[in-house]
């Protein structure tokens, strides 16, 4: 029963122009595949020739200890300290490099170089030491998209202290239950943020936080949106201030390659989220090694990751990887639509960015603002895009590749998730012929299968349950505080397996589609169905700006499809439109996916990260009170709308 049906189909593919391909740095199949077939055959010979090119203070005795499934270590040994591999080897040959070009959604900006970013990463690391934060101890940090943030995540690395960045959008409980879970004892923050013009008020958030605990003995405070804030002397500290007086000069700790470098938060399919645990070593050679390759990243490059530090996606494509290999990226404080719907493309433009990387749930809120915004930027710059988060469906993918590429860039597909680090499933853009939908191919390292429930492999096209058969460096270490969730949850499917909780299939080139997340899947008459299908069917229809489809309970056929379903501008809510969709889902896929119901409204509820919350909207479509936990909603009104409409 773990197989999952199969309905989409897409046949176009875009190899890369010859032009990209020569200067790429994997640059042909054969490479590829020489060098894919080493990362799985040999993984010891493939990671020690990658991991030689970070700056180690004490050399590794191990590549890879086996061990059981999940407890893999790697680089057994060696000593690195992720701040030093992002900021110190760059110093002598590229210390006048631009690390960061820095946009505030104000319309301020900023450019530091990596000789400037080290000097107040090291002004930071002996304020924190100052107050106490020393190895080991965890720090929250809670910011706005602004430089202090990567200085915050290097200063903590620098000192050898486990950063927790918790998303800036996450209310007061939500950082209050983070810094429990995590014991974290310094918080760094910043008086407010700016978001569409409005400041939020994060120092204000921070103390309701930290009402009740007394274990927070430093609040450090950026001045950014200079909004008034309570002050609670002892505890308080304004970032600026410390600054002033602190000394240029910090030895980088030495840290053992399994050390932990930091927590991420992740909410589970249930109850409380997760601590997700990244190591210094493994994380920081699987970090740099594929921003290097996925991005193709050049010397004179110019990234744009848009996702927030908050994220992983931040971590690992802000912070760490990019910063690894010395690139220079661009860095934005607000909103995509502030002051108005072009100003990633007035960004793209000014700062001629070459790599852009964004989230599907992005590009279609540019799809449906409309072309209108794009045109008139020069983009002329951009060589090659990148998408992720969320299955991208072949519209938007078209879209993004005609508007915003000229039709000229490769567009990296790239599956991962907080938990694996880095990226896993994905094109090499010298090399991979892109399809519309599918994240492509495995990354050096990765062993990727479709599996079903019983551990078998499942053959070519059928949909089935992803799986990661051999440890790779930047993987998970474990859950903080609690390792029987990380054994049941990753590690119990199958032995030796990791699960990742995704649908999947690989198609006859090998390349594989995910079709969402497994506990989304739609039972309808014993025939299981992948959401994301239904969802790109409907996109498909020109009326449909954004769908999400989830299973009622059924009588007659077990689960019946509900469909939520946001109108283009001035499409209206007809009962039309309704059957019109209805057919034309049947039309694309077939009767049986003929959605039951159809519900038009302005907005889907989504996480802060641009997710889908498609458990929320099954208890909406089932007609129950919901016990999920809605803190991590982007959008509380959308929630009231959705009940309100029952038709
Ligand atoms: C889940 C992980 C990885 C950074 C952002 C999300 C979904 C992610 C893709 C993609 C299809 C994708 C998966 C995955 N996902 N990227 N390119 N195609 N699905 O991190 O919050 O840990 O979420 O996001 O379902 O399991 P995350």
């Amino acid at each position: 029963m773990s197989q999952i049906e199969n309905v989409l189909h897409e046949s176009r593919s875009f190899p890369p122009s010859s032009e990209f391909r020569e200067q790429a740095h994997v640059s042909s199949e054969e490479q590829y595949q020489r060098m894919y077939a080493e990362s799985i055959e040999e993984p010891e010979v493939f990671w020690d020739r990658v991991a030689k090119n970070l700056p180690w203070i004490e050399p590794y005795q191990t590549v890879l200890e086996p061990a059981e499934a999940g407890r893999a270590r790697w680089f057994g040994g060696g000593q690195l300290n992720a701040s030093a591999v992002c900021l110190d080897q760059h110093l002598e040959h590229n210390g006048d490099k631009v690390a960061l070009l820095w946009e505030g959604e104000p319309g301020d900006s900023r450019s530091l170089t990596y000789a400037e970013l080290h000097r107040d990463v090291c002004r930071l690391a002996n304020v924190l030491r100052e107050r106490g934060v020393s190895k080991g101890d965890r720090v929250a940090i809670y910011m706005p998209m602004i430089p202090e943030l990567a200085m915050a995540v290097l200063a903590c690395a620098r000192l050898g202290a486990i950063h927790s960045v918790v998303f800036g959008g996450f209310s007061a409980q939500a950082l209050a239950d983070r810094i429990d879970d995590g014991q974290c004892q310094a918080v760094i923050t910043a008086d407010g943020a700016w978001r569409r013009g409005k400041v939020l008020p994060l120092k204000r958030e921070v103390d309701l936080a930290l009402e009740g605990r007394p274990e927070v003995h430093t609040v450090l405070t950026v001045r950014r949106t200079e909004n008034e804030v309570a002050w609670q002397e002892g505890r308080d500290v304004w970032f600026h201030e410390a600054m002033e007086g602190a000394s240029e000069e910090c030895a980088p700790e030495p840290m053992d390659s399994e050390d932990i470098l930091f927590l991420l938060y992740t909410s589970g399919s249930t109850g409380k989220p997760k601590g997700i645990m990244h190591s210094t070593g493994g994380y920081m050679v699987g970090a740099y090694l594929s921003a290097r390759y996925v991005f193709d990243l050049k010397d004179d490059d110019v990234f744009w990751c848009t996702a927030d530090v908050g994220w992983i996606t931040g971590h690992s494509y802000i912070v760490y990887g990019p910063m690894a290999n010395g690139a220079t990226q661009v860095m934005y404080e607000g909103a995509p639509n502030a002051p108005h719907e072009g100003r990633f493309w007035e960004i793209c433009a000014k700062y001629k960015v070459s790599v852009f990387y964004t989230a599907p749930t992005a590009i279609r809120a540019f799809m449906k603002w409309g072309d209108e915004h794009v045109e008139g930027h020069d983009l002329s710059s951009l060589r090659l895009l990148g998408s992720v988060g969320e299955p991208i469906n072949p519209e938007a993918w078209m879209w993004y590749r005609r508007t915003i590429g000229g039709e000229r860039c490769p567009i990296v597909d790239t599956w991962w998730q907080t938990e694996t680090g880095g990226i896993m499933l994905t094109p090499l853009p010298g090399v991979t012929a892109t399809k519309p939908g599918s994240c492509t191919r495995p990354f050096f390292g990765v062993d990727a299968a479709i599996l079903d429930e019983d551990g078998n492999r499942l053959p070519t096209n059928a949909g089935g349950l992803l799986a990661i058969r051999k440890p790779w460096p930047s993987m998970l270490r474990g859950i903080w505080g609690d390792a029987e969730r990380f054994e049941e949850t990753y590690w119990s499917k199958w032995p030796g397996v990791y699960f990742p909780g995704d649908g999947a299939r690989v198609d006859e080139d090998g390349c594989f589609w995910i079709l969402g997340r497994v506990d989304d899947v739609i039972n309808v008459s014993g025939h299981r169905l992948s959401t994301m299908e239904v969802e790109s069917a409907l996109v498909a229809h020109e009326s449909v700006v954004e769908a999400a489809v989830v299973g009622r309970p059924d009588d007659l056929t077990g689960q019946a499809i509900v469909a939520f379903v946001t109108p283009g501008k001035g499409v209206g809510t007809s009962e039309e439109l309704k059957q019109a969709l209805q057919e034309h889902v049947a039309a694309e896929i077939g009767k049986l996916a003929r959605p039951a119901e159809i519900r038009l409204t302005d907005a889907l509820p989504k996480t802060r990260s641009g997710k889908i919350m498609r458990r929320l909207l099954r208890d909406i479509a089932a007609g129950v009170e919901t016990v999920q936990d809605i803190s991590t909603i982007e959008d509380q009104d959308v929630l009231v709308k959705l009940r309100g409409d029952d038709q």
